[in-house]
């Protein structure tokens, strides 16, 4: 019987260290900020250690073939980034395959991770459906956990900022690490906690469960101005909502869940709900206050994306000199992790 390690402060000294990543697959929507960014923005003001990855490699493990696509994906995801105000004095951006330890750290790491648990993934699982996925899954995918405890241990994080779908993800990466420190009696990786956000996950345009890009009922955080009007306006509410002075319900209603993710004034958002519930306020109505709502986040992330869009050389060498950074921090991990398994020649 494997018996636990006791808890002990080996990491503490390192203080918190957050590391959160995102596919390129296309542009930031206003999921994504709520999701997630909104987190980061925090994080990267209160912690000394923040670091941001373009999970390219990842991207590439449920269509290899469109590494071009992945490829050009990468400068727009950093340029969102940029936009949104992750600052890279702040926050280290960097992209996965530039860090070739990461890939390393996976293959050790496959060895502690049987093929049923890697089925069992419930995030894994739901994908490889969706995607029409049965014993021709590439590899690559079924290991995407995998590749991403690399991802996470390679920088010691503790703190994980992501959505609830990837709560699984965090869950096998503890398993690896206290397996690993078990195996080798050494507390050579450190085990790390996922943050959600309390807005959980954000509902289409449409009022479906996710926004999907596939769908096309997503706001994108590079929008224009229009696009923003005619998305919001057109937007689902409640449908038995008929008349203005019909009772509505808030509940599933889209345009009051985006309204509690993103408006400031909560205590104007909360009258308005109380007065949509009692009838009498009209959709129309809701719909402008939370178009102007959307404006104010948008329109600034929108000039500074217009900005960025031009420095596009910049951002590369930024990346690539974070990226070299990042190496270097995984490559300690990776040296000590050699180490304990007598891989040190
Ligand atoms: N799976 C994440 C996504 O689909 C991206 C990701 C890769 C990630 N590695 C990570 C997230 C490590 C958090 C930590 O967006």
């Amino acid at each position: 019987m494997a018996e636990k390690i006791p808890k002990s402060d080996r990491f503490e000294h390192l203080g918190n260290i957050v590391l959160t990543g995102d596919r390129p697959s296309g542009r930031l929507h206003i999921g994504h900020y709520a999701g997630s960014i909104q987190k980061r923005l925090e994080f990267q003001d209160q912690y000394d250690h923040n670091f941001i990855m373009i999970a390219d490699m990842q991207a590439l493990t449920d269509h290899a073939a469109g590494g071009e696509a992945v490829s050009q994906s990468v400068m727009q995801l950093a340029i969102d980034y940029l936009a949104v105000g992750l600052d890279p004095e702040k926050s280290t951006i960097f992209i996965q395959s530039l860090v070739p330890e990461l890939t390393e750290l996976t293959v050790l790491y496959m060895n502690f991770v049987s093929l049923a648990r890697l089925k069992r993934n419930p995030t894994v699982k739901n994908e490889m459906q969706q995607k029409g996925f049965g014993e021709t899954v590439p590899i690559g995918f079924l290991n995407y956990p995998v590749s991403q405890a690399a991802d996470i241990t390679a920088f010691m994080a503790n703190l994980v900022p992501v959505g609830n779908d990837q709560l699984p993800m965090i869950e096998q990466t503890n398993e690896i690490v206290r397996s690993i420190n078990y195996t080798y009696q050494a507390e050579v990786l450190r085990e790390c906690e996922a943050i959600v956000s309390k807005t959980g996950r954000l509902p289409g345009t449409d009022g479906a469960a996710k926004m999907s890009k596939t769908v096309g009922n997503c706001i994108y955080l590079s929008d224009d101005e229009k696009t923003v009007k005619e998305k919001v306006m057109g937007m689902f509410t409640d449908p038995g909502h008929l008349r203005v002075e019909d009772p509505g319900k808030v509940e599933g209603n889209p345009v009051f869940t985006y309204l509690k993710a993103f408006d400031p004034d909560q205590d104007l958002v909360q009258e308005m709900a109380d007065h949509y519930r009692r009838g009498g306020l009209g959709d129309v109505k809701v719909k402008r206050h939370l178009l102007e709502v959307m404006q104010d986040l948008l329109t600034p992330i929108r000039t500074r994306r217009a900005e960025y869009e031009k420095e596009q050389d910049q951002i590369l060498a930024m990346l690539k000199e974070n990226s070299a950074k990042a190496s270097a921090i995984a490559h300690k991990t990776l040296t000590q992790l050699k180490q304990v398994m007598s891989l040190d020649y």
